[in-house]
């Protein structure tokens, strides 16, 4: 008799977005003649830029040719673009990382929620509250936690309020964990953390022994000088932080997949015996087993970003998100809404007002406004009360969504 994994019972109903998909489709059935404008789920809209598109044409050539055609390309990524990450993203900005600590892959989700598997089961997880719903449902998944309990957290998870007090940003555990979640500019509150806040948490790592997973995706959004965009500009991360990026929010991957992740080689993970292991010998064991590396096609066009036009092009798109997120924060702040993020992210994080709750505040905007955000509370209970709109729209889209919500009873 074929026996499932049971830690898929614990999991909570629908993963939070195909949930979102689910109701607005059901509405939209309801409603053919409403236009519904969709600021949910963190999508990109804008094409990928003309540097990109070229890359990605001439690799496909290159695919067509005998001369030039590749099969299986390496696990980890190609030399040119791990080399290109390495001196773009990192050594340039006098950050210490080589091309053989980067291993490309398909995405930035799939990577937060493997690295599970290289971690033992007896390892305590701290994470945000709220939070990226993947590093949450892939720990459940994975066994390191009881069931969900009735305010909607998975026993056996260190959860860390982040709360408009707090700034949203966590304060240190009061239980040590072993592996930490951080993600920043976050998802979903759109807020970012200072150095010193993440050196609070490198030397908290350094004393516990415990690996922080730096989920860096908005990365690119970062405007404001002095925000670090790598754990790593942060003294002694490099023994502690694995940092995973992302082409998708980027430079609009998010329908062409391409992501990386950096392990350091000083990092280690311990075994039963206290011997120390390299923690990226054990992940490329996971990656060459499980990984056949993403297309050339694809790699290449995500090296164009760091060509001159490429890195303008990017940065012009991001812009455009940027001014979205400002023009939807100066909207909602005008009709009295209380806003956070949108200054250094793509996401804006509003109170409901009069304590209404997420789901009944997205069910108004849907009815009323024919508007598509995301209940803050499908990111935790912590998110209770919230509601994130995303500004990957296009302009005329965000303009007219702000002047629904300016019209909602
Ligand atoms: C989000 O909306 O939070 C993101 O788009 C989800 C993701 O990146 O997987």
């Amino acid at each position: 008799m074929a026996k499932i994994n049971e830690n898929y019972l614990k999991l909570q109903a629908g993963y939070l977005f195909p949930e979102i998909g689910r109701r607005v489709s059901e509405f939209i059935e309801a409603n053919p003649d409403k236009k519904v404008i969709k600021m949910g789920i963190g999508d990109v809209t804008q094409p990928l830029v003309p540097s990109v598109v070229k890359a990605f044409h001439e690799g496909v050539d290159e695919m067509a040719k005998g001369e030039t055609f590749k099969g299986y390309g390496p696990e980890q990524g190609y030399a040119f673009l791990r080399e290109a990450i390495a001196k773009h993203s990192y050594q340039e900005k006098g950050i210490d990382i080589s091309a053989d600590e980067i291993f490309v892959s398909d995405g930035s989700k799939c990577d937060t929620g493997n690295i599970q598997e290289i971690f033992g089961n007896d390892n305590k997880i701290a994470i945000c509250d709220p939070v990226y719903p993947v590093y949450a449902d892939t720990t459940v998944m994975s066994g390191k936690t009881g069931t969900c309990q009735a305010n909607g957290h998975y026993e056996g998870i260190i959860y860390m309020p982040c709360t408009k007090e707090n700034g949203f940003i966590p304060e240190l555990p009061t239980e040590t964990p072993d592996l930490i979640f951080l993600c920043y500019p976050n998802n979903p509150t759109g807020t970012v953390a200072s150095k010193e806040e993440l050196k609070k948490w490198v030397d908290y790592a350094i004393e516990k022994n415990a690996i922080i997973l730096y989920d860096a995706a908005y990365e690119a959004f970062i405007t404001e000088d002095g925000i670090p965009r790598s754990i790593y500009e942060i003294e002694g991360a490099k023994k502690v932080a694995i940092e995973f990026r992302s082409f998708s929010k980027t430079a609009g991957f998010t329908g062409t997949r391409c992501a990386i992740t950096v392990i350091p080689n000083e990092l280690v993970a311990y075994d039963s015996e206290g011997q120390a292991h390299q923690v990226k010998k054990l992940w490329n064991r996971r990656q060459s087993t499980k990984f056949n590396g993403v297309s050339y096609p694809v790699q290449k066009a995500a090296a164009a970003i760091y060509t001159e036009e490429g890195k303008k092009e990017v940065e012009e798109v991001i812009a455009y998100y940027l001014e979205n997120a400002k023009i939807m924060r100066e909207s909602l702040a005008e009709i009295g809404y209380e806003v956070y993020g949108g200054v250094n992210a793509p996401y804006v994080w509003v109170k409901t007002k009069n304590n209404m709750t997420s789901w009944d505040f997205f069910d108004k905007v849907l009815n009323e406004a024919n508007l598509v955000g995301t209940p803050g509370s499908g990111f935790g209970p912590a998110g209770e009360g919230y509601f994130r709109f995303s500004a990957f729209a296009d302009r005329e889209n965000v303009l007219e969504a702000m002047e629904r919500v300016k019209n909602l009873a």
